[in-house]
């Protein structure tokens, strides 16, 4: 029988993403392939790279693109160029909101893994670290990033932003946070700022009120500042953490830099029919064209498409496995790299894609469920 063939959208958008998701595409043929499926790609722009071809960070070609894919794989978004003039009016982050909001992806979830291999790569002690293993959920498409009114007055001395959420989208970002506590250690951590903000009262209250339907799960509420504090104290303390929009983009940063770097951490936004995939890294323009980027986290947002969006899970397994494998035999990006790293295992973007995709087969055959 002829497999089913799956359509992902490529959308590689600015600085390193286009080196990070030509590396995930590889691993993702090389997967297909071991595993029987069959996979069709196609590239649309998005981001600076759009502004530059269209003048619009997604044009409707892209979103056309997006709607007809079975899952999208994005790289980064971002230019120096606007940081440099922030008041610019279209910017390539913009690009990335709107598709999310246009998806209804209001769900962002960044699992946080620490290889045993990559211990010694993070700033914190491996003994706080080891066993560390949280799953964030990150309200992605409310809050104080699309809340109205936003803006500035016209003599520039005044802007504001609207952080503003409704009991419906608290509600259900926190039932998958429950559910997906329920396949874990049954602990959600609900962090906000409710001493300060009424947004966080409403989003207080509402978490509670949907725990009650979920009495096997133990709930934790916790002061954004208190959690930003607890995340390199005692990480292990957290299994499944659900937050807003804001303090989810802050937080996950803090939490990658415990996996050793950013370059480590995938994402999965989902919430409708079609999920979109993407590290969570940005577009790190100083790397771009260098080869010295982190795949990895491309590669494993990879494996997570193929997890949540097809149900591919031993493929995804595969995938997870290799990484591992990689890490194991001790190859490394610059990012990774300790000084006890041997330079010969010190490598380049397209080196650690290949070395990863010449283990799919072998690990395939071998491995269990990380
Ligand atoms: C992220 C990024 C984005 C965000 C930017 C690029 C708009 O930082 O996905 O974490 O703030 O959501
Ligand atoms: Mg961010």
């Amino acid at each position: 029988m002829k497999p089913q063939t799956k359509h992902i959208v490529l959308l590689p958008g600015d600085g390193i993403g286009p080196e990070v998701v030509a590396q995930a595409r590889i691993v993702l043929e090389t997967t297909a392939q071991v595993f029987g499926y069959s996979l069709s790609f196609e590239q649309a722009l998005i981001g600076h790279a759009a502004i530059e071809a269209t003048g619009d960070p997604l044009p409707p070609d892209t979103l056309a693109a997006c709607r007809r894919a079975d899952a999208i794989l994005l790289g980064a978004v971002g230019h120096p160029q606007y940081d440099r003039n922030p008041s610019t009016p279209i910017r390539p982050e913009q690009g990335l909101l709107r598709l999310r909001q246009n998806l209804h992806l209001f769900a962002n979830i960044r699992p946080i893994r620490i290889f045993d291999e990559l211990l010694d790569a993070s700033s914190l002690k491996p003994e706080i670290l080891q066993g560390t293993n949280i799953l964030f959920f990150r309200e992605l498409t409310g809050g104080i990033y699309f809340g109205q009114p936003k803006g500035r007055d016209k003599a520039r001395n005044r802007a504001w932003d609207t952080m503003t959420y409704s009991r419906q989208e608290i509600q259900r970002i926190a039932r998958m946070a429950f559910e997906a506590a329920r396949q874990r250690r049954r602990i959600v951590h609900s962090i906000d700022k409710a001493n300060v903000l009424e947004s966080s009262r409403l989003w207080r209250e509402t978490v509670t009120t949907e725990s009650k339907n979920y009495p096997d799960v133990q709930l934790h509420h916790m002061y954004v500042d208190n959690a930003a504090m607890q995340l390199i104290r005692a990480p292990r303390q957290f299994d499944v953490v659900v937050t807003s929009n804001l303090f989810g983009d802050i937080l996950t940063d803090e939490a990658a830099q415990l996996t050793g770097s950013l370059g480590m951490l995938p994402s999965a936004s989902t919430g409708a029919q079609i999920g979109l995939f993407e590290p969570v890294h940005g577009s790190a323009p100083d790397l771009a064209g260098t080869d010295k980027a982190n795949p990895l986290a491309a590669i494993l947002s990879a494996a997570l498409m193929l997890e949540h969006a097809f149900g591919w899970h031993e493929a995804a397994h595969a995938i997870w496995n290799s990484v591992s494998h990689l890490l194991a035999e001790g190859w490394r990006t610059p990012d990774l790299a300790q000084p006890h790293t041997p330079a010969a295992k010190v490598v380049g973007t397209q080196q650690i894609g290949k070395l990863v995709a010449s283990f799919v087969p072998m690990v395939a055959l071998s491995s269990p469920a990380p």
